[in-house]
Order: structure tokens, then C-alpha cells, then sequence
């Protein structure tokens, strides 16, 4: 059984992007579900800005039509519907100008203990003008934060650009960067796998695992998204957080509390102990590339060059990378990392491959004896699978047999767990930034990409080719094994 949650405070959450995708997608839906969890207070209000001339009543109307579309289960019932919409309200602002923002003043009031919270699911070339202004109208009370979404910037240089604009108006505690993957359930079940249990620790090190591959991939193209994808690529679309955050919950030392601070020098400390990877090495410990028509779920579909109408981009769709973790713990210990859109399946899972058995103790006839391996599965069918080799049963021999301890978490908890954004936005009204990059993560995590980036460019090779639908080009199968190791396929899952 999922618990039921606390209610938190009343709150004004703004949304500056109001009716952008992210919004009508992820947000609202989130609020939705909370709301009727019974965890809002009453007198909560969700306020969308936007350029964008509508009025409250057409803006309702919206977030009704897209709760009927991402959550119709819940939003067939009119009187759940009806009390969420009882929350919104919509001013027209002009994020970059001058418009709108005495409505915005008006609106909000001037309570300076009501938790306040602005949403900038804009492009981050919005993010310094719209804190400027912020200050500017006196919008920023002591109880409000501000709320950024990735990407936060495309390289060090503009992420610290971004990070000054932010941070001469707000105070780093009133910052939330969100990774919505810290906010996944089995992400979190990181920590408690690790730290709650007396099992796993004493063997999380380079004198028993042998290697660790996380793979997030996804069975999506771009999508609607070519304009901004075509720009980013999967290395700062997806590495640069999403398996970065993943690799430092995988890797950090056990934090001295579970505070926010606690838990991000603990993570800071990875990214910096990362062997870089330049110009020097990168051949051999990186490969892109780009799918080519092929077919997904039976259907053809295009290639990305196609997809985005430019014969000539060089943007990778797929990075798989070999990295090193230079610190005591981890020493020798390989880490694979691969994600890529047009893969066979939407998969996202970190498997722990510990070292072999020290001896070969059973005859050859008793059957190949597998590495252990722990596989932790954040999505779908999220869960905990531990591999490991039994006797067989029975008379006639000693046959070993590899079999899963399994823990699938909707079965032992029934119902579905909250999506990652439920949980993070109520983090951000109660100000818990455990789950939010710091300002000095985000701009470790971009030292080491940033010369990833720039030997690809030096080196001038485009991206290698993959058909639509496969597991990347076989270059990234050449990096793991090249090794003597192979990339865990789904067997080991079903
Ligand atoms: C986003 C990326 O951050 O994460 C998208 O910009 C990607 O390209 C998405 O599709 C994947 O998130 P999830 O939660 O569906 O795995």
C-alpha cells in the first residue's frame, strides 16, 4: 500500500511557460494527482503566464482538455476536475518586456510568509531576464523559490552565465534545479538499497564489483522537439544530467545526513573525480551516433536527418561511454554508460556486475557459473532484481542454475507510484532541495562534458549510423567488449 502523503502548506506556484508542453504535460497532471491525494491545502492557487492573449475561463478549458488526454482515468470524474480547476488562474506576462508584470504584482498580493514559487519552464535564455524582472516588481518575498528546469545552459560557460543571473536575485536555498530523474521512485530507492541495508555497502567497491552499466533508452524519436534537439544531442540532453545524477547516487560515498548539502558535496565529489575525457582518449572511450530509417514497433519510421529536414546534421541521437571514477572506492572499476532515442525498447536500469567467484569450486558439467548481479530497474516495471546461481533441484548430479531474487515494487506496494515531477514540486513548497542539483554540480557535471563535446568537434567524424530500432551503432557493442564484458540484455529483466 502507497502511504498516504502529508498535506503541505497553501502555495501560489506561477508558471512562466503556462502553456508550453512541459506544462499542459507533466505539471498540471502532477498538481492533478496531488490534489486529489488530498495533499494541496485548501486556498492553493496554480497561476500560468504566458504572452499568449487567453482568458482564465479558455485557459481552464486547456488544462481540462489535457488532463482528459494524460490522465483519463482520473479526469472522468467531473467533480475532481471541477476542484482542480477551482485553482487556476492565468495572467498575461511578457516574460521578456514589460507587459503584464503590475497584473502579476496584483494578483499575488503581498503576504510575505505564503510560500511562493515560480516555474520557468521556459527556454533558458528566459531565465536571467525573467529573474531581473522578478526583482524589479518586488515579486521575491523570503518564502519564495524559483524553479529551473534543465538544460541549464548548453556548456560551463552559459550555465555559470545562467547561474549569476539566478543568483544575484535568489539565494542558492531559494534555487530548485530540477532533474526529474531524482525524483523517480527507484532512484530514490538508490539510497535507501544502499544505506538502509547492511548488505550491499561493505561490497560496494572496486574489491568486489567488477563493473556498473546504466542504460536509459528510449523507443521515441524527437518527436515535435526537433528545433531543441537538433541543438542539444543526447550527450547534454540526456548524459549531462539524467545519467550523470544517476552515476553519483551509484557512486557517492554514504553522506553524513540526508540533507540537501550533505547529499550534493557527496555527489559534486564524483563528477570532479572523474577521469576526463579530451581529445586524448576519446576514441576509445566514447561512441555516437545517429539512427538511420528503420522501424520501431513494426512501423518504418524516418531516419533523424530526415526527421529534423537537415541532410547535414551531425547531432547524436545515441552515446554509449566507458568512464573511470578516480578515487579510492572505485579505482580500476569501469562504469558504461549508453543512451540513445530509436532504441528497441524504453528501458532505464543500472546493473551492479560483481567480481567472479574467487575459486572454481563445481565440475564443468555443473553449468556456467554467472557473475552476481544486482539490477536495479527505474522504469517500467520498476523494481529490484538480485541474480544468483542455485543448485538445481533434485537427484542426479549437482546442476547450478542462475536464478533472480525479485522485487517488483507495484507488486509489493499495489497502485501506482507518483511520477517523478508529484514529488518534486511538493519538495520544492516544503524546501527540501535534497533532490535538486546545486549550482556547483550542474558546473562539474559540464567540466567534464564540455571536453567531450569539443573532441568530437575537433575530430570531425560524424556521428556513426544506427538503424531505427537496434541497439546503437556497433561500435558501442566494440566499447564493452573490447573489455571482455557484454552490455546486460533484457533477459536478465523478464
Ligand atoms: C528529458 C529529455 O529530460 O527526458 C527527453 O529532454 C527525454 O529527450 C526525457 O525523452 C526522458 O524522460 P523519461 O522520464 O521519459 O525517461
Amino acid at each position: 500500500m502507497i502511504t498516504q502523503a502529508l498535506q503541505v502548506e497553501p502555495f501560489d506556484l506561477v508558471v512562466f511557460g503556462g502553456t508550453g508542453d512541459l506544462s499542459y504535460r507533466k505539471l498540471y497532471p502532477a498538481l492533478f494527482r496531488r490534489q486529489h491525494e488530498g495533499q494541496l491545502s485548501p486556498g492553493t492557487r496554480v497561476i500560468a503566464v504566458s504572452r499568449q492573449r487567453m482568458s482564465r475561463q479558455e485557459f481552464a478549458v486547456a488544462v481540462g482538455d489535457a488532463l482528459k488526454r494524460f490522465d483519463p482515468a482520473r479526469a472522468s470524474n467531473p467533480d475532481a476536475l471541477a476542484s482542480f480547476v477551482d485553482l487556476l488562474d492565468y495572467v498575461i506576462v511578457d516574460a521578456g518586456g514589460d507587459l503584464g508584470w503590475a497584473d502579476l504584482k496584483a494578483n499575488l498580493g503581498d503576504d510575505p510568509a505564503r510560500v511562493r514559487a515560480f516555474y520557468l519552464a521556459t527556454s533558458p535564455d528566459l531565465f536571467g531576464k525573467i529573474a531581473d524582472r522578478l526583482s524589479a516588481h518586488q515579486l521575491i518575498t523570503s518564502a519564495t523559490r524559483v524553479i529551473v528546469e534543465k538544460p541549464i545552459g548548453k556548456d560551463g560557460a552559459s550555465a555559470a552565465e545562467i547561474n549569476d543571473a539566478l543568483g544575484a536575485v535568489f539565494g542558492e536555498n531559494q534555487i530548485f534545479r530540477i532533474d526529474h530523474y531524482l525524483g523517480k521512485e527507484t532512484v530514490q530507492n538508490l539510497m535507501a538499497l544502499r544505506f538502509a541495508n547492511a548488505l550491499f555497502e561493505p561490497l560496494w567497491n572496486s574489491g568486489h564489483i567488477d563493473h556498473i552499466q546504466i542504460t536509459v533508452s528510449e523507443s521515441i524519436g524527437v518527436e515535435s522537439r526537433a528545433g531543441y534537439y537538433d541543438k542539444s544531442g543526447a550527450l547534454r540532453d540526456m548524459v549531462q544530467n539524467h545519467l550523470l545524477q544517476l552515476l553519483c547516487l551509484v557512486a557517492m560515498e554514504p553522506p553524513a545526513s540526508l540533507t540537501a548539502d550533505a547529499v550534493r558535496d557527496e555527489k559534486r565529489k564524483v563528477l570532479q573525480s572523474l577521469l576526463k575525457i579530451d581529445a586524448s582518449n576519446a576514441s576509445e572511450r566514447t561512441v555516437r551516433g545517429q539512427y538511420r530509417a528503420g522501424a520501431a514497433f513494426g512501423e518504418a519510421v524516418r531516419g533523424y536527418a530526415e526527421e529534423v529536414g537537415d541532410s547535414e546534421s551531425v547531432t547524436e541521437t545515441f552515446v554509449a561511454l566507458k568512464l573511470e571514477i578516480e578515487n579510492w572506492r572505485w579505482a580500476g572499476v569501469p562504469f558504461y554508460l549508453r543512451t540513445g532515442k530509436r532504441l528497441p525498447e524504453r528501458i532505464s536500469e543500472i546493473v551492479v556486475t560483481f567480481r567472479k567467484a574467487p575459486h572454481a569450486l563445481f565440475a564443468a558439467d555443473a553449468g556456467r557459473v554467472h557473475q552476481t548481479k544486482l539490477v536495479i530497474r527505474l522504469q517500467p516495471d520498476e523494481g529490484i532484481k538480485l541474480w544468483l546461481m542455485i543448485k538445481e533441484p533434485g537427484p542426479g548430479g549437482f546442476r547450478l542454475q542462475h536464478v533472480s531474487l525479485d522485487m517488483s515494487f507495484s507488486k509489493a506496494f499495489g497502485g501506482h507510484a507518483p511520477e517523478a515531477y508529484e514529488r518534486l514540486l511538493m519538495d520544492v513548497i516544503r524546501g527540501n532541495a535534497t533532490l535538486f542539483m546545486r549550482r556547483d554540480e550542474v558546473e562539474a557535471a559540464w567540466a567534464f562534458i564540455d571536453p567531450i563535446r569539443q573532441a568530437w568537434s575537433d575530430s570531425k567524424e560524424p556521428p556513426r549510423p544506427y538503424v531505427a530500432g537496434s541497439w546503437g551503432p556497433s561500435a558501442a557493442i566494440a566499447l564493452i567488449e573490447r573489455d571482455g564484458r557484454t552490455w546486460v540484455e533484457d533477459g536478465e529483466w523478464a
